[in-house]
């Protein structure tokens, strides 16, 4: 079967994988309604074109944190990349370096930091962070990716509790015995009493968790760091205030408050707060190019795509994310030309129909 958008691989990801797999994935909080409506918001977004603007080269390159990527859409966190191909993250990693974009690793990942970056070492990477009740495991893994040469922690900070998706209860989902969340391999002693949430102790994450742990993150490392889980300019406004370094617009892909806005709703009066102080990204719902540019138009520096991606690692492992990659980086290329822009420099609100939002 010819692979040619998005939805195909994800087809093809939800013929191929157990049903535990796929449900694990798909899922999202409760009812699912944010999870939806993140693919539908864009779905209302129309587009002003221009034309007769001479589109015959056209240029996606962008930078993000000061560093250049070849189109701004990157991986976001995703966690148990095995449970979708037997190489798990390093394939994503080999991926994205192709398409030389920001592959986010998740704390969850069932590769070890140290596997990733040998399999891919001239990959731009940012590591995502939860904060334990046990600080001192935070800071080790801080240290570890910053001596590994990570460019950016992302502290995502929408799961002070997991959010409740049904079906993985109904599954009783559990991470298979010859997988690990590979980075704290040895490091909990899981004892059978303790209930296990996806693959570490429940309550290890640590629910206090407020704005003074960015102090706190930032005594500890020098990277920059970006909070992902922003849903309103009053948060927004607090992170600059914070001195962070930029924001990704996210509500989990819907796996965390079911009933909050689709993230592409939520972008615009962060984007009118932030008033370019820093850098502002975007994730849920990202599914064809004209997606991104309309992300882009609404004033996200880059957007990032979750649940594509371990679709394309299910096809066909690391040649399945570069395709899914290249597909996006084509679609997108050729919705800039139809809508008259020749580099994303002169992407802007004027593209969108207001009146319609
Ligand atoms: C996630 N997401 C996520 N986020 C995070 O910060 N750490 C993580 O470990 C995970 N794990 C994870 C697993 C799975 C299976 C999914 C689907 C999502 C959220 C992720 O980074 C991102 O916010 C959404 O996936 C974006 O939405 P789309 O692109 O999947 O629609």
């Amino acid at each position: 079967m010819a692979m040619v958008c998005l939805t195909d691989f994800e087809e093809y990801a939800k013929e191929h994988l157990s049903k535990a797999t796929w449900d694990y994935y798909a899922a999202g909080a409760d009812e699912c309604c944010t999870r939806d409506d993140n693919i539908l918001a864009f779905k209302r977004i129309r587009l002003r074109p221009r034309i007769l603007r001479d589109v015959s080269m056209s240029d996606t390159r962008t930078t993000v944190q000061g560093t250049e990527i070849s189109f701004p859409v990157g991986i976001a966190p995703t966690a148990f990349h095995c449970l979708a191909w037997h190489e798990g993250e390093v394939a994503t990693a080999r991926g994205t370096e192709a398409l030389n974009t920001c592959y986010i690793t998740s704390t969850y990942s069932t590769c070890s930091v140290e596997e990733i970056v040998a399999a891919a070492p001239n990959g731009y990477r940012w590591f995502q962070l939860y904060v334990y009740r046990d600080r001192k495991l935070s800071e080790q893994i801080v240290h570890r990716v910053e001596g590994l040469g990570y460019k950016a922690l992302v502290l995502t900070v929408d799961v002070p509790y997991t959010g409740k998706r049904r079906n993985d209860i109904r599954n009783q989902f559990k991470l298979p015995p010859h997988l690990k969340v590979k980075n704290f391999d040895g490091v909990f002693q899981q004892e059978a009493s303790v209930p296990e949430d996806y693959g570490i102790p429940a309550n290890t994450l640590d629910p206090s968790i407020s704005w003074k742990d960015v102090y706190w993150l930032q005594s500890i490392t020098h990277l920059p760091i970006i909070i992902k889980g922003i849903l309103t300019k009053e948060d927004a406004e607090l992170a600059v205030e914070h001195g962070v370094q930029g924001i990704i617009v996210s509500n989990h892909g819907g796996r965390q408050l079911d009933g909050g806005p689709a993230s592409i709703d939520a972008l615009t009066e962060i984007v009118d707060t932030v008033q370019g102080r820093i850098e502002i990204y975007l994730d849920g719902g990202i599914r064809t190019g004209s997606d991104v540019l309309k992300a882009l138009a609404l004033g996200a520096k880059c957007v990032f795509i979750g649940r594509p991606a371990v679709w394309g690692l299910a096809y066909k492992g690391e040649e399945g994310v570069r395709e899914v990659l290249q597909i996006l980086n084509d679609e997108f290329r050729l919705s800039m030309a139809l809508s008259g822009c020749r580099n994303v420099a002169e992407i802007n609100r004027n593209l969108i129909q207001l009146s319609k939002l």
